[in-house]
């Protein structure tokens, strides 16, 4: 009798303590309850936990072409001293150099974990041939689609960038359910983005491991994105890449803040109109807003899961042509043959990597936690 009645005061008193957050979740790894100001998502990587963090498995090239294959393969990704490594390797090292150039690679697995994750823009199966050489790196792109989603809330990830040319690591959100439409309509978070480059530079201004970015990407097509309204810089004279930072987000029904270190890097505040005024998209009347019927945060509004990945290169001129760098960039963004002259260059960036050396942690996005609370 009386442990029934403790047992109903500790719930009663748990009931008192939980304040109702306006964040939502959804995942097999979500609270059933959401109380204001809980910690309802963390990994401290002290495992590689895979019911959270799905691989990608995909020759697709996140649609910028990138050079890179995204695999399951504890040489691409693992956890090790409380820290997830995502570390790049070479297509050849598996497979030999001439497969690049004749082999056929078919991703698509028997096993449920080993589906192909993205046909799209032959991401599950490429033939290569002299000028369209197979993807010449592997690495690995994981995420929450089916552990957890939320839709607001407050994010920190700590994390270390790393440095070799041409590597483009990103923490980033997508949406759960497209609610809007397909990218860009549903929008994209992207809370992190760098550039491996120890030297680069562009219009003189540093734009390698010295600069880290937060953009949100959103439009009612892919041509029409508004992302440059909404993309924040900040410059670091030791690098990103020589210290772990911990990248932030507060997002709720009134704005979007990225910060880095407690530091406010950028935010969005829309106002009535939205993200539709905010984007000047208003003055174009023959394209219908597909957020009409959304709150003023829409497409911010609805249920984003996150993802960690390292990319390398790619042609939608993340890294531009006319960069300076050490060694010049081997490929031009409207070549057919970018990835084919990437790696021919190879000598000029492989020794950036330094993957002989300290298990290529150089080369490595790592990533010390992630951490989501509700607001
Ligand atoms: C994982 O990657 C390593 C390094 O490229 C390779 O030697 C190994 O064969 C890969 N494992 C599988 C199962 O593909």
């Amino acid at each position: 009798m009386w442990s029934v009645l403790a047992g109903m005061l500790a719930v009663a008193s748990l009931g008192a303590a939980c304040t109702p957050s306006v964040t939502t979740v959804s995942g097999t790894h979500a609270p059933a309850t959401v109380c204001s100001g809980a910690l309802i998502f963390a990994d401290d990587f002290d495992n590689f936990d895979l019911e959270k963090w799905q691989h990608e498995n995909t020759l697709s090239g996140g649609g910028n072409w990138e050079f890179q294959y995204y695999g399951n393969n504890r040489s691409n990704s693992f956890t090790h001293s409380g820290r997830l490594f995502i570390r790049p390797s070479l297509t050849s090292d598996q497979f030999g150099e001439a497969f690049l150039s004749s082999g056929h690679w078919n991703v698509e697995g028997g096993a449920p974990a080993d589906r192909c994750t993205n046909p799209q823009w032959y991401g599950c199966e490429r033939t290569g041939s002299p000028n369209n050489i197979l993807n010449p790196i592997k690495s690995a792109r994981v995420r929450t689609v089916n552990s957890f989603s939320f839709r607001y809330g407050r994010v920190e990830v700590r994390a270390k960038m790393p440095a070799g040319d041409w590597l483009w690591p990103a923490i980033w959100l997508m949406p759960a359910y497209n609610t809007y439409g397909t990218w860009p309509a549903s929008g994209e978070i992207d809370l992190v983005e760098s550039r491996g480059n120890r030297a680069m530079t562009h219009n003189g201004v540093h734009i390698g491991t010295q600069e880290a970015g937060s953009t949100l990407h959103y439009g009612p097509y892919p041509a029409m994105n508004g992302w440059e309204r909404a993309h924040w810089v900040r410059r670091n004279t030791a690098g990103y890449n020589s210290n772990f930072h911990r990248y932030q987000l507060e997002w709720t029904p009134n704005y979007l803040r990225f910060s880095i270190d407690d530091m406010e890097l950028g935010r969005v505040t829309p106002g009535n109109g939205g993200f539709w005024e905010y984007g000047g998209f208003n003055s174009n009347r023959n394209i219908e807003n597909p957020w009409r019927y959304g709150s003023k945060m829409a497409p911010f509004d609805e249920k984003f899961y996150l993802i960690i990945n390292l990319a390398v290169g790619g042609t939608n001129g993340f890294f531009p042509d006319g960069v300076s760098n050490p060694t010049p960039k081997p490929w031009w963004n409207g070549s057919p043959t970018a990835a084919r002259d990437f790696w021919n260059a190879r000598w000029s960036w492989l020794p950036t990597w330094n993957l002989n050396a300290n298990d290529g942690q150089d080369a490595s996005l790592q990533v010390d936690y992630v951490r989501i609370w509700a607001l």
